[in-house]
């Protein structure tokens, strides 16, 4: 690596991104497909950071369990006989096989290979043939525990063992007024995963922007997004590990009338106005959580390659509409369903264009660009991926800080 290379970009180009917003340049293209930047990217951030793999409502009674992929790392997600939920690294502590897949309800857990049997806390239970090995101890042989939290119903997984918790990292999001919606409390109904051909930071990238929202969403949202100017970036109310963008007003559903069809939080109503509209939380690496009028929106984005991605998204309602959906109301059912329908379009429109701006990065001589107003949270976290991923060894003085997002708000 040359004296002017940080890995994967150069310093030219690092430094060009640290600028303050309205003067950097952005990532790289390089860094949407190379597989030295995703190398780095999965080292440094999926491996050490907290990731959303689902609802707690996904396993509600002891002995449900689902499985998720952390990259290479797979785990193994259940809850126990206590009906608490864990998180264990789904690798046999025999000879490696995986123990289980997809998802289910069990009363232990056998691996398909030569029959260890495991609890549903992931203590080793039973080692078939073993009576005779020297100095074989089951209790040190159950299933490496993963970090795991909840946070308003979402699951969160930590493959570092010394990662700090999930709750300091969000625990600013309330003085925002996060708990008025009740997100908690909600049930999921609708999910999607889709394998996209795009790097993983274009989809992050456009979320946390709403540059895009007249063009790609003329159609789905045109009518009731607020306009570009009225949407607040707030770079700067935190140092933890997530972004707010809230667009002020009377926030939206997913109901293509327009109008909610179930039950409002009331404490949101109660919030100061400059918190009040549709808010995106962010949370970084790859999660976000929409809570509207009367649903909640949240998606969880995963890479699988340098220019491949997946991103789960789900719709969750009020815990009395979800109730009802699950018994199989027939009403409930049809409007939940009108709302999926219409997310369904909504995201089909996001899908297109990222994949279509992956097939530009790609190009040979396509270089960096330059942010807008509207894209200091984009500038924000290329910056943190940047220094969390790239910037492994600083130069001259340490690592590079980004600028102060308060750069922005002086003009
Ligand atoms: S690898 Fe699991 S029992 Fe042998
Ligand atoms: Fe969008």
């Amino acid at each position: 690596m040359s004296e002017n290379t940080v890995a994967p970009i150069s310093r030219k180009d690092l430094a060009a991104l640290q600028l303050p917003v309205l003067e950097a340049s952005t990532l790289p293209p390089d860094c949407y497909h190379s597989q030295a930047a995703y190398d780095a990217e999965v080292k440094h951030i999926f491996t050490k950071e907290w990731n959303c793999v689902g609802r707690v409502e996904d396993i509600p009674n002891p002995g449900d369990y689902f499985t998720k992929d952390i990259i290479t790392e797979p785990v193994l997600v259940a809850r126990d006989g206590d009906g608490v939920i864990r998180a264990m690294l789904n690798v046999c502590r025999h000879r490696g096989c995986k123990v289980v897949e997809n998802a289910g309800t069990v009363k232990n857990f056998k691996c398909p290979y030569h029959g260890w049997l495991y609890a549903l806390n992931g203590e080793l239970r039973g080692a078939p043939e073993f009576k005779e090995t020297v100095g074989f101890d089951k209790s040190t042989f159950g299933l490496k525990p993963v970090r795991c939290e909840i946070w308003e119903g979402f699951i969160f997984v930590n493959l570092d063992p010394e990662a700090t918790s999930l709750a300091d990292r969000f625990s600013e999001v309330s003085k925002f007024g996060f708990e008025a919606y009740e997100v908690g409390t909600h049930i999921n109904i609708h999910r999607w995963r889709f394998e996209l051909k795009c790097n993983w930071k274009t989809y992050v990238e456009n979320y946390i922007e709403a540059y895009h929202v007249p063009w790609v969403h003329a159609e789905t949202l045109g009518a009731t997004a607020a306009s570009l100017k009225k949407v607040i970036y707030h770079p700067d109310i935190t140092e933890q590990q997530w972004d707010l963008i809230l667009t002020p007003g009377p926030s939206m559903t997913l109901h293509p009338s327009h109008v909610p069809q179930f039950r409002q939080a009331e404490k949101v109503k109660q919030l100061p106005d400059k918190y009040r509209g549709l808010p995106v939380w962010a949370g970084y690496p790859g999660f976000a959580v929409i809570p509207m009028l009367d649903c909640t929106l949240w998606h969880t984005i995963l890479p699988l390659g340098p220019d491949t991605m997946e991103i789960v998204v789900g719709i969750a309602f009020p815990p009395e509409t979800g109730k009802a959906y699950l018994e199989g109301d027939e009403k409930v059912r049809e409007l939940c369903d009108a709302y999926a329908r219409n997310q369904e379009k909504i995201m089909g429109e996001d899908n297109d264009i990222c994949e279509r701006q992956q097939l530009g990065l790609k190009a040979q001589r396509a270089a960096p660009g330059r942010f807008c107003k509207h894209e200091i949270l984009a500038w924000k976290f290329d910056n943190w991926v940047a220094k969390m991923a790239y910037d492994d060894q600083p130069q001259g003085g340490g690592a590079v800080q980004p600028a102060r997002a308060a750069a922005l708000n002086a003009r």
